[in-house]
């Protein structure tokens, strides 16, 4: 049985989506689409249903007393993403309220829906600004961020017909009691130990930055080797000595994915580079290392170059472990469909990990085909999705069933 869900992936599929990769980032024109194609469906089930200040959708089943239960996931992609990160989550949370709806179950609580804007921080380097406004926190800071496009983010909002002086009354956190979230794993692991479905220990702790090197724009062809101060030679630099140190660490990783150089002619020594750099470890202590790491690769590649820095924090998210006993309850529920299963961690960021700050919150893996994931080529077949969408419903439908303070 795999119900709307398949024919659900591939409308959504088409928003934003040019028949391999999915491009919905916050505040386009696709995400909002994508955002106004969900409020529909919600509709089409019964439930209330709005787009709130942060961009975030929100579908309510509003039965029953006491905090709601909320499960989702996100709608917005990397770059070129693939059709299930986020999505899947969204989508099977759909497909298990339809499911509940079909068999007549009555909530003793309120069954809430999110799909929260922009936890993948494609434009605005920001990650998990729904989820973040949700809980309430503040992110006035934000205001002027500047997007990939050079577009302050209250701007962009305004474009798309939000204020980002509405954004603190997204939060409702307040009327939550648990959260879950349904997600491809976006690694080898299930695939390789031929698991099922997987319950989440624990979130990966993740920091970004800004880093901009500057050194001195001159000709290509007749600036001394020796004399030059060359930002993309600092740059490369950085990205190497990380490398090394996450490889030699053993238990964090490294990436920078996107740089910048300006001002960008073949024929000229490159004076500025710009580059985010995305640094993760599981462990709290490792974590709390990763800040100094990287400030002593930059710096020391930009003395070697004869740089000046400039570094800024984009995001931080420390490691965060999910519930015990929701664990307990997913884990239970998949030992009842009879289903191969483990315990994993998460090196993904979630928005369970921004909403675990404030209530008890979990998550449940499918695989991921190959293990690929921010790519076009994630693909997790119908099969491999349907156990999961059922542990899924199963929980809901237990967590709905009993009164929880
Ligand atoms: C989100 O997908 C992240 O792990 O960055
Ligand atoms: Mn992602
Ligand atoms: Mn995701």
């Amino acid at each position: 049985m795999t119900g709307m869900l398949d024919a659900w992936l591939d409308e959504l599929a088409l928003i934003g989506g040019n028949g391999r990769a999915v491009n919905r980032f916050a505040w386009t024109p696709e995400l909002l689409a994508a955002s106004r194609w969900l409020v529909q469906r919600l509709h089409e089930l019964g439930l209330e249903a709005e787009i709130d200040p942060a961009g975030n959708v929100l579908g309510r089943w509003q039965a029953g007393d006491g905090p709601a239960v909320l499960v989702g996931s996100h709608l917005d992609t990397v770059p070129e993403g693939g059709r299930f990160d986020g999505a899947l989550g969204v989508l099977s949370a759909l497909e298990a309220i339809r499911r509940l709806k079909d068999e007549g179950f009555e909530p003793a609580q309120p069954l809430w829906i999110a799909a929260f804007n922009d936890e993948e921080g494609t434009r605005f380097g920001t990650t998990m600004f729904g989820s973040a406004a949700f809980v309430g926190d503040d992110q006035a800071e934000l205001r002027d961020r500047v997007s990939t496009d050079g577009v302050p983010l209250s701007e962009a909002m305004r474009a798309a017909g939000f204020d980002f002086d509405l954004v603190p009354r997204a939060c409702l956190i307040g009327s939550v009691g648990c959260y879950l979230e349904l997600h491809i794993e976006q690694g080898p692991r299930m695939e390789l130990q031929r698991m099922d479905t997987a319950v989440v220990t624990g979130i990966v702790g993740v920091r970004g930055y800004r880093v901009e090197l500057r050194g001195e724009t001159n000709h290509a062809g007749t600036t001394p080797m020796e004399n030059r101060r060359d930002a993309l030679a600092g740059a490369s630099r950085v990205v190497l000595a990380l490398r090394d140190a996450a490889l030699s660490a053993g238990d964090i990783t490294v990436n920078v994915g996107r740089i910048d150089v300006q001002p960008g002619g073949t024929n000229v020594v490159p004076g500025t580079a710009v580059f985010f750099v995305d640094a993760r470890a599981a462990d709290p202590q490792r974590f709390a290392s990763l800040d100094a790491l990287v400030r002593e690769c930059v710096g020391t590649a930009a003395a070697q170059e004869r740089l000046t820095i400039e570094i800024s924090p984009t995001h931080e998210h420390p490691p965060t472990p999910m519930d015990p006993a929701l664990q307990q309850l997913l884990g239970d529920e998949m030992r009842a469909a009879g289903l191969t299963w483990g315990e994993l961690s998460s090196g993904a960021g979630h928005d369970a990990q921004v909403l675990a700050r404030h209530v008890a919150s979990a998550m449940l893996f499918v695989p991921s085909q190959g293990g690929i994931s921010h790519s076009p080529d994630e693909f997790t077949p119908s099969e491999q999705r349907e156990p999961g969408v059922a542990v899924l419903t199963a929980a809901l439908r237990k967590l709905c069933s009993t009164q929880r303070p």
